[in-house]
């Protein structure tokens, strides 16, 4: 396949970025999106120019490292998947394709398509754990007895990864489903029940003050979510909070 890119290109957070054309040739539609910007890189670095900044890690799903947002939809137009997990087959021959960061105020560009997502760091720290005692006379977790939906409930949620591609696709910059998917996974669980409170309550606190928006209640975050996060969560955690608002001292 030939195709044309389009890619933001900013060399920093304080310079404006602007949108930059190049021609790809001969793409096998068998390489992942990832590995199609690889190839356009070592053309770059073999014209000594400098080679688009983009976040990977694993490429296969699990670290959440990776983003984009191709032709207008975070990890492209593929479902369930992330870009790392997308591959060429779903373009054509002659196709233009649009790539650009993550963009949400509280995930400013680093470097091209490079966001800083720190501020999910620090929602996390604010909450997103149990304290376990280890003192030796712990109980172990797997004698505690857990309902079957709860648990299967809990792993979902626990199946986010972090990759703010909620956060991408809500008009109001929303880290509500992200937010909702921490605070589930442990709320659901007897393990999490002894800072419930005070979880719900810092983390949302964090979230606000991290500078992301109201959810928009449109669900658009769910549709992107590539590990098919649930609205349901974000239900839960407005339960979760409104009954911590008016029982826990912050
Ligand atoms: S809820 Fe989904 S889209 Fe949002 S950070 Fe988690 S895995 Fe990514
Ligand atoms: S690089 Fe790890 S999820 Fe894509």
């Amino acid at each position: 396949m030939n195709l044309k890119l389009k890619i933001w290109r900013q060399k920093d957070a304080t310079r404006k970025g602007k949108m930059v054309d190049y021609n790809i040739a001969d793409v096998s539609p068998d390489m992942s999106f990832l590995e199609m910007l690889d190839v356009l890189n070592n053309q770059l670095i073999e014209k000594g120019e400098d080679p688009v900044a983009f976040d990977h890690d694993c490429r296969e799903g699990i670290c959440g490292m990776c983003s984009l947002h191709i032709n207008g939809e975070a990890h492209g137009p593929d479902r369930g998947v992330t870009t790392c997990q997308l591959h060429m087959r779903k373009f054509k021959d002659g196709d233009t394709i649009y790539i650009e960061p993550f963009r949400a105020k509280a995930f400013p560009v680093i470097k091209d398509l490079v966001v800083d997502r720190s501020s999910f760091d620090r929602i996390q720290h604010a909450g997103g754990f149990v304290s376990v005692n280890t003192s030796g006379n712990t109980q172990d977790a797997n004698a505690i007895p857990i309902n079957k939906d709860n648990a299967d409930k809990a792993f979902d949620a626990a199946t986010c990864i972090g990759c703010g591609a909620c956060v991408a696709s809500c008009k109001n910059s929303s880290a509500m489903l992200f937010v909702s998917a921490k605070v589930s996974q442990y709320a659901l669980l007897p393990q999490g029940q002894v800072e419930g409170k005070r979880r719900v309550l810092n983390m949302v606190k964090q979230m606000d003050e991290e500078g992301f928006g109201n959810c928009s209640n449109t669900g658009a975050c769910e549709v992107e979510c590539p590990k098919g996060i649930s609205l349901e969560n974000i239900a839960r955690m407005n339960r979760e909070y409104l009954a911590a608002s008016v029982t826990e001292e912050k």
